[in-house]
């Protein structure tokens, strides 16, 4: 691996664990609730995580590069949640913007099973031979569209190793349930674990994600989860904890819970 690459990873995934604050829902889904203003949303979290996932229209408008975190750049999209299909997705970002923005990776959606499969794939492929150029790791997101049942490990493995193979340097998936192990120990790249929709209590967020690392995720890219809890500091610092600090679900549940319990600050 090339020095700008282990460079890049190792900002991103100090100690090969990381928690990604993603940020990007609004470019299929519009302004979605407690992101109408993304860079407010994020400021008090900053201090907790690990990387902003973002598109750069909201890297541009509402994060100071003064005082940003990494950034890994969503560089696919052209599709919303009111046209026909999520799946038909373009990248949408050239490698130069990649490079003037300083992106410490890009993140990039693909649809297996679905219509678009193939053209989602190539784009995947088409970026990861243009990062790799320049020492920039590519994580793939393995979306499901409107397709909420197909968070199971038999598919979320195919699509992980899939991803892998293509050359992804690190593989968002969802948790499950059940055997997530395997969809873990058959990816060669580390996999993180998307949030998905908003859960019913902030222990169930808690208990997945420990659950998750605990079979072998590296980390977490968790949104809605936690800015659009009433308390997302405290949320995030509960989950910083699991993820980097092998706390246990009781131990960050008493995080979550001291912390509610101050003026939420930075
Ligand atoms: C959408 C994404 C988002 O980054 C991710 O799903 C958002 O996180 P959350 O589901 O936790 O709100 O990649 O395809």
């Amino acid at each position: 691996m090339n020095w700008g690459m282990k460079n890049r990873l190792n900002q991103l995934m100090p100690g090969g664990r990381c928690f990604f604050m993603p940020i990007d829902h609004g470019y299929f889904q519009g302004p979605t609730r407690s992101l109408e203003r993304p860079g407010e949303t994020v400021k008090p979290l900053l201090p907790h995580v690990d990387a902003i996932f973002c598109t750069r229209g909201v890297l541009r408008a509402a994060l100071d590069p003064l005082t940003a975190k990494p950034i890994v750049l969503r560089v696919s999209g052209c599709t919303s949640m009111v046209g026909e299909d999520l799946a038909n997705e373009e990248l949408t970002t050239s490698i130069t913007e990649i490079i003037r923005v300083n992106a410490a990776a890009v993140g990039i959606s693909v649809f297996i099973g679905s219509h678009y499969e193939r053209q989602s794939l190539q784009n995947l492929a088409t970026i990861v031979n243009q990062c790799e150029d320049y020492g920039i790791p590519v994580m793939a997101v393995t979306a499901v569209g409107r397709e909420l049942e197909k968070r199971e490990a038999r598919y979320l493995s195919l699509c992980c190793r899939i991803a892998a193979e293509l050359g992804a340097r690190v593989v968002k998936t969802y948790w499950c349930e059940e055997h997530f192990e395997k969809v873990v120990n058959g990816c060669p790249v580390p996999v993180i674990m998307a949030g998905g929709p908003k859960c019913e209590t902030e222990l169930e967020v808690l208990e997945f994600v420990h659950d998750g690392i605990s079979k072998g995720a590296a980390g977490i890219n968790l949104g809605r989860n936690v800015w659009q809890s009433p308390h997302p500091v405290a949320m995030a610092k509960a989950l910083r904890a699991v993820v980097h600090d092998q706390a246990t679900v009781a131990q960050a549940h008493e995080i979550l819970k001291s912390t509610k319990g101050k003026k939420q600050a930075a």
